[in-house]
């Protein structure tokens, strides 16, 4: 399995932000973690509402109030994701996604609702 993160700058001279989107690449039937982290992390795990989602609207995981919640979760990803409970607190809301396939790739979104940030992962599926 070949994970590999790439940073594109984006209007690194015009903006002080550096590195707004990442790049992950996954291979067919293989997994990747998808990154997202908040700049704030002295949220209580009850304050935390998450979103993710993928090319815009399918729902790929909600964190809500510090719960995980797969009811609204697409038939597509059921039981292909994974969080990192632990790691909430620290404002690490990342998410594994297993048995890839070509539909998978695309712009996946990190919605952080209680911070107001909004995170973009970009996936690209290698392989036949
Ligand atoms: C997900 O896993 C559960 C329990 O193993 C199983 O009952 C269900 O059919 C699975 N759903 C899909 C879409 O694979
Ligand atoms: C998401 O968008 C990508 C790129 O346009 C496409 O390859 C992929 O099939 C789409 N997947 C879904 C589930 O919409």
């Amino acid at each position: 399995m070949i994970i590999r993160f790439y940073f594109m700058c984006v209007s690194a001279v015009l903006i002080h932000k550096v590195c707004l989107q990442v790049t992950v690449e996954g291979v067919i039937s293989g997994s990747v973690v998808l990154p997202c982290s908040s700049t704030q992390h002295d949220h209580k795990l009850q304050d935390i509402d998450v979103f993710w989602r993928h090319n815009g609207s399918k729902i790929v995981y909600d964190i809500i109030k510090g719960k995980n919640s797969v009811e609204q979760q697409e038939p597509r990803y059921k039981n292909r994701t994974e969080t990192f409970l632990e790691e909430y607190k620290r404002g690490i809301f990342n998410i594994r996604l297993t048995a890839l396939n070509h539909a998978d790739a695309g712009e996946y979104t990190c919605l952080i609702a209680h911070s107001s940030e909004h995170k973009t992962v970009e996936l690209i599926i290698n392989g036949v």
